[in-house]
């Protein structure tokens, strides 16, 4: 499902040609369609398993747009949020407290406190010291702080060794008799609630095995403890169901994926909850970038273009394939294997490698598609380029929902 079609060979985004925004607000520019947006969002929400309190947290660190997470929490999705600065981005957009969860290794005091201070449905901890923090805090506070404890099932899932977070070797969650230890603790203590386990095996997995064995670990352990008097209300399996980037390996379907998860959690009794980020935004944006020049080097056709890995991390970090489409079909563009680089100075800093494109010209426009995760979000300043401009679409509207960044910005960073 993608938002751009051809129509009198011109590219389109829902109701708008891609080149009337580039005229409008330059490149590269992120552009996001609202209606694929709250789609996913929704398609997510109608396939949880009826009743009990069950809740789709969006991983913010996919995409933290102020407006994109305010549509999102409309919608009716949570927030999963791994930083202060995405708590500050997810309350910001008016996401509830009791929808809110926050994972990460390495949250700090003062992020604790803040997250305390305004709210949350949990706590997700990763180790045994910082449980002790937060027992410090809660008594300081004399606030009941609800408690889940992230566990590392040491699953393994076929995706880039990066982003894989699953196995026992990673630096993410405890291992499950830790996990049991740390929820006895937090029984016993009169400052903390023990509320749920949760996990995350790693990110783009298209198999869908790996997260039934997450799911199932989730529940064995969630029974031994309830045997042992600690009845925790959900188990949350965290986010990572993958796309289509190339269509070589069809991603299962939100539904798919939520029956999978769903079905083990629910029948034994516990509410469910999931983090997913990239399946709902990453279909949802395009980056639009114009060609700059062209040059014949070696064996290799390079096309140079604004847009650089400053802009779209993911091409230089994991190989990552993104689908390139010209915003005017043209007759006259050979078909060529061409390299699309950027302006930095790395080699490693490409969008496409030996990619079969009709070969472009200086001033043409190209949109990398599936770029709403992970895109923005990762983006940099790096060779002193400015962070680009994002606009959403909506039908045959648009707005302007990042401003592009000045010069200014490389000054003192505001
Ligand atoms: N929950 C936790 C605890 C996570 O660490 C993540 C992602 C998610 C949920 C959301 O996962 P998703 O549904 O988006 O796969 N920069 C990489 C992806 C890193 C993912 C990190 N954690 C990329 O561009 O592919």
């Amino acid at each position: 499902m993608i938002p751009l079609h051809y129509q009198e060979n011109q590219l389109l985004m829902d109701g708008v040609p891609v080149a009337e925004l580039a005229a409008a607000f330059g490149t590269p520019l992120y552009v996001y369609s609202e209606a694929l947006l709250v789609a996913q969002a929704r398609a997510f929400i109608a396939a949880l398993p009826p009743g009990r309190d069950h809740l789709i947290c969006f991983a913010v660190k996919a995409n933290g747009n102020p407006h994109l997470l305010r549509r999102l929490f409309q919608a009716g999705l949570g927030a999963d949020v791994t930083s202060g600065g995405e708590y500050f981005l997810a309350r910001h957009a008016g996401c509830p407290p009791q929808r809110i969860i926050y994972s990460g290794v390495g949250k700090t005091g003062p992020e604790i406190e803040a997250a305390l201070a305004g709210g949350l449905r949990a706590l997700h901890v990763e180790s045994a010291q910082e449980l002790a923090v937060i027992a410090t805090i809660a008594t300081a506070r004399q606030q009941v702080v609800p408690i889940g404890v992230r566990v590392n099932p040491d699953v393994a899932a076929e995706t880039h060794p990066h982003i894989s977070t699953g196995r026992g070797h990673h630096k993410f969650g405890v291992n499950p008799s830790l996990a049991r230890e740390l929820l006895h603790q937090v029984q016993q203590h009169p400052w903390l609630a023990p509320a749920g386990l949760a996990t995350h095996i790693g990110s783009q997995i298209t198999d869908l095995a790996p997260f039934a064995a997450a799911a199932s670990t989730l529940v064995q352990l969630a029974t031994a403890l309830a045997a042992e008097g600690i009845h925790l209300r959900y188990l949350d399996v965290g986010g990572g169901l993958g796309i289509d980037y190339t269509n070589e390996t069809p991603a299962p379907s939100p539904a798919g994926w939520l029956q999978t998860v769903a079905t083990p959690i629910t029948t034994a009794g516990y509410s469910l909850v999931v983090e997913p980020g990239r399946a709902i935004v990453a279909p949802a944006g395009v980056l639009l970038t114009q060609v700059v020049y062209t040059k014949q080097q070696a064996e290799k056709q390079f096309v140079i273009v604004d847009a650089g890995m400053n802009d779209l991390l993911r091409p230089t970090l994991y190989q990552a394939h993104h689908p390139i489409w010209p915003a005017r079909q043209a007759d006259d563009h050979p078909l060529t294997t061409v390299d699309v680089v950027g302006p930095v100075c790395e080699t490693g800093d490409f969008l496409a490698q030996n990619r079969q494109l009709p070969l472009p010209r200086p001033g043409d426009l190209l949109a990398i598609l599936h770029t709403g995760a992970y895109g923005f979000a990762m983006s940099s300043n790096y060779n002193g380029r400015l962070r680009p401009a994002e606009v959403l679409v909506s039908g045959q509207r648009y707005q302007l929902i990042r401003q592009r960044q000045t010069l200014a910005h490389l000054l003192d960073g505001t």
